[in-house]
């Protein structure tokens, strides 16, 4: 039986696992020795491995790249708190099974998305409450959007990580609802549970990992969003509310640089986009503390996306 990411223990030596890949770097020690760092994960979490120059030979890392499965041999340590892997052989491999391989949020689907339909129950609004009805009536759409990542390399970069990224959303903006009373709270609601919705056709699978589809490149996912949504809009929904749900979707990245046209404009906009900042660049320290230690004693790796090194006490 395979041994999972979450069940590695200091002082195991593992032989023949198998994991995909999500990253593979070549990096050089302070003493100038080449060495590689890569991410292995399977559905369980993720975990960093090393390879260090005097186990190259063992190790095939040659046009290895993120989405590969490979099987190893490793030697598990703990090193500042963090399990890592030093690898000692390493072959690509075509036998596996997927689902013990895609990473997968660690909370109960089903769960989730039963919050999810209270929430819907609870919008006050008959326009927006019979939108989101009409979208999530959609049995096919309801089986994608169950299982949808919400990035690719970022924050949420998971199966169900869409779902547990709009619950956390709709967390978040409990209090600020409150302290907002002029805020418009089934538009937040709706704007939070919609604003990633384009993110399924964004996102694809291809072998085990997330990719961006050639749509999600050349159209993106706010207005895949808006699209979604305006297929599913009732009858005589009106054009006011629906400009600014329109809004909300397009606003929500924030910034012109983070690929929103147009800043929020509205409270409720822009309620929406600092929760979602907030959900996706907390999530990035949390990972970042997970995977641990890199290069420099006592920090993570380099995070691009939150442009920081995070340090691990
Ligand atoms: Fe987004
Ligand atoms: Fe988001």
């Amino acid at each position: 039986m395979k041994i999972f990411v979450k069940d590695l223990k200091d002082g195991d030596f593992i032989t023949d696992e198998v994991f995909s890949v999500e990253e593979v770097q070549m990096h050089k020690t302070r003493a100038q020795n080449p060495y590689y760092r890569l991410v292995l994960q399977d559905r369980t979490g993720e975990v960093s491995a090393k390879i260090w120059q005097d186990d190259f030979p063992n190790c095939h890392i040659k046009n290895l790249e993120s989405g590969d499965v490979v099987k190893v041999d490793a030697q598990i340590q703990s090193y500042n708190d963090q399990l890592q892997m030093i690898l000692k052989k390493l072959d690509k491999t075509e036998d596996y099974d997927i689902s013990d391989l895609v990473q997968s949020t660690d909370k109960d689907l089903e769960k989730m998305y039963s919050q999810l339909l209270a929430v819907i129950n609870d919008v006050k609004s008959k326009d927006l409450k019979n939108l989101l009805k009409d979208i999530f009536g959609d049995e096919v759409f309801v089986k994608k959007y169950k299982r949808a990542p919400a990035a690719e390399k970022v924050h949420h970069d998971f199966v169900g990580g869409l779902l547990e990224h709009t619950l956390e959303m709709l967390d978040m903006s409990e209090p600020l609802l409150k302290s907002y009373p002029e805020a418009d709270k089934d538009l937040v609601v709706a704007g939070i549970i919609l604003h990633d919705i384009g993110k399924l056709e964004e996102l694809a699978l291809k072998k085990t990992a997330i990719i961006r589809t050639t749509k999600g490149r050349l159209i993106g996912h706010l207005v895949l969003g808006i699209d979604l949504t305006r297929d599913h809009l009732p009858k005589e929904f009106p054009d006011e509310l629906w400009m600014k749900l329109e809004h909300i979707i397009i606003s929500h990245q924030g910034e012109l640089e983070n690929g929103s046209p147009i800043k929020p404009a509205t409270i409720e906009a822009a309620i929406v986009h600092f929760v979602d900042h907030a959900s996706s660049q907390i999530r990035q320290f949390q990972k970042a503390i997970k995977l641990g230690e890199g290069r420099d004693p006592g920090f993570s790796e380099w995070q691009k996306w939150i442009g920081t090194q995070v340090y691990l006490d």
